[in-house]
């Protein structure tokens, strides 16, 4: 079985479990969160977030052209294919 790390969002202060190889976004949202998504293939930037603390990896390479060098170098991360390696505080984007 694999483990679940904390996931926590800063603005909302919310906090669920999320078991390692799932998806941030799906896992969030099937626990009553509302986090906004469309394309779930990293490729629209819907999902677009920001890791504060914490690693996560891809569950699929998201396409090279969907987020610049700059914003991965800010830890931007696309939470539709992302899922939590450690307990994960994550801030999402203001609309
Ligand atoms: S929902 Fe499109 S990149 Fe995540």
């Amino acid at each position: 079985m694999n483990k679940s790390h904390k996931v926590t969002f800063i603005k909302t202060g919310e906090s669920i479990d999320i078991v390692e190889g799932d998806s941030i976004v799906t896992s969030s949202n099937k626990q009553g969160l509302d986090l906004p998504y469309s394309c779930m293939q990293g490729m629209c930037t819907t999902c677009v977030a920001k890791i504060r603390k914490g690693d996560f990896k891809y569950i699929e390479e998201p396409d090279p052209d969907t987020l610049s060098k700059q914003e991965i170098a800010e830890k931007s991360v696309l939470l539709c294919i992302a899922t939590p390696l450690t307990d994960l505080l994550v801030e999402l984007n203001e609309e």
